[in-house]
């Protein structure tokens, strides 16, 4: 597979699949993108791509069998990188519904169809067709303080509706490998962060309350750890994967990065003190402390020497991922007002007014 090959990539409307569409098209390449364009998938992200032929945005549903078989017929994609998803953690565990069905059965939908396209090809195309489904830490559960970082014989134990639909994708990948000989791959990467995130997650969240002046909600004690990739890492990582995976193979993406959550939301006040400082007092005073999260994770961390050996690693260190996201968003503030929607508005109220009321 090279640069310039045509893929088919799903969710590529999304944060980490825009991140990718556009570095794909950068380097020469050609890109179906399948996007439902939900709340987290955004068109706009892709306004620079309008009129390029190396880039096909279609709406449409990955859990639609004839639409995605049409899309391997007519366009003949050398593979599928396989974003789409639910992806909010808060949002799983207030309706979980539509992670079973666009996570679990979109896959499988993804899988079969991709499985008839593969058996249709001849050489050399058989050969080089690859599967790789995006998935995350979150399959692997809660780690304790001094245990080692997950690695990728790790039984899975997921612990929220969103953790437990994208296991049972891994799982269904796996299944498709072991079985047909579908040549597979799957990623299960750590917490991305950067341009283009929609602000439901915890660094865009806190970037645009701190800004508003609006309390900045820290579920339990702020305590818990993540390992934290800046989003074009996660890309290169992908890119790896896909030129030089084994196939039916799993491996760990992570930043090497671990932080609780109040030392990023502490740091990101920091960097608004110095950016755009508050008349009426440090951007920490905004910090609060709110009822948790049911069932959440403590800490995630990941064991990427596997991806190491096929010479990937993290290049953009924490402290200076972070100062260019928050500069990112301070610079697009029209991108955050078309994002922040009635419906965005009403999950916010949703998930904090409650919390941080009490
Ligand atoms: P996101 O929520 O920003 O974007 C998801 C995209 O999928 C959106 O464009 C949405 O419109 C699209 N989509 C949703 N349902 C669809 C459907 N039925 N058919 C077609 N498109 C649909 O997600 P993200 O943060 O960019 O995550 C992308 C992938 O990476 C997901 O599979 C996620 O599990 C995985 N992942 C994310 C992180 C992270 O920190 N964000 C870390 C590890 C793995
Ligand atoms: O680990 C990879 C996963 O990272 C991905 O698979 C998910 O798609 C992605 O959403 C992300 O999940 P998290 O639950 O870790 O991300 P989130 O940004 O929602 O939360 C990060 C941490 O911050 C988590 O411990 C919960 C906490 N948090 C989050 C929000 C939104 C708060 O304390 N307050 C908040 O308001």
């Amino acid at each position: 597979m090279t640069a310039r090959s045509c893929i088919l990539v799903t969710g590529g409307a999304g944060f980490i699949g825009t991140n990718f569409v556009l570095q794909w098209v950068e380097r020469g390449g050609t890109i179906v993108n399948l996007d439902l364009e939900t709340y987290a998938g955004n068109p706009e992200n892709l306004v620079s791509l309008t009129g390029s032929p190396q880039h096909t945005l279609v709406h449409g549903d990955i859990a639609d069998a004839a639409l995605v078989s049409l899309l391997f017929r007519e366009h003949r994609p050398q593979a599928i990188v396989h974003f789409a998803a639910e992806t909010h953690v808060d949002r799983s565990i207030a309706e979980p519904d539509t992670f079973i069905r666009t996570n679990v059965c979109g896959t499988f939908t993804l899988l079969e169809q991709a499985r008839q396209y593969w058996s249709s090809l001849r050489e050399p195309e058989r050969s080089t067709f690859r599967f790789l489904h995006v998935s995350t830490d979150e399959v692997y559960g809660s780690l304790s303080p001094d245990d080692p970082p997950f690695v990728e014989e790790q039984a899975f134990a997921p612990n929220s509706p969103y953790a437990a639909s994208k296991a049972a994708a891994d799982h269904l990948v796996r299944a498709w490998f072991h079985t047909y000989g579908l040549p597979t791959l799957t990623t299960n990467c750590s917490n991305n962060y950067g341009p283009f995130q929609f602000p439901e997650k915890l660094i865009p969240l806190m970037i645009l309350n701190a800004l508003a002046g609006t309390p900045l909600p820290i579920y339990g004690d702020g305590g818990n750890v993540r390992d934290w990739l800046f989003v074009s890492d996660h890309c290169a990582a992908i890119r790896t994967v896909l030129a030089k995976g084994q196939l039916g193979e799993t491996y760990n993406i992570g930043g090497n990065s671990e932080r609780t959550n109040l030392e990023i939301v502490r740091m990101i006040c920091l960097i608004l003190d110095e950016l755009r400082p508050d008349p009426v007092g440090a951007h920490d005073r905004l910090i609060t402390f709110v009822p948790d999260r049911p069932g959440h994770d403590r800490r995630y961390a990941m064991d990427a020497r596997k991806i190491a050996r096929l010479g990937w690693q993290p290049s953009v260190r924490f402290e200076d991922g972070l100062r260019s996201t928050v500069e990112w968003y301070l610079n697009h503030a029209p991108w955050v007002d078309r994002v922040r929607t009635g419906a965005y508005r009403d999950w916010i109220r949703q998930n904090y007014d409650e919390r941080i009321s009490r």
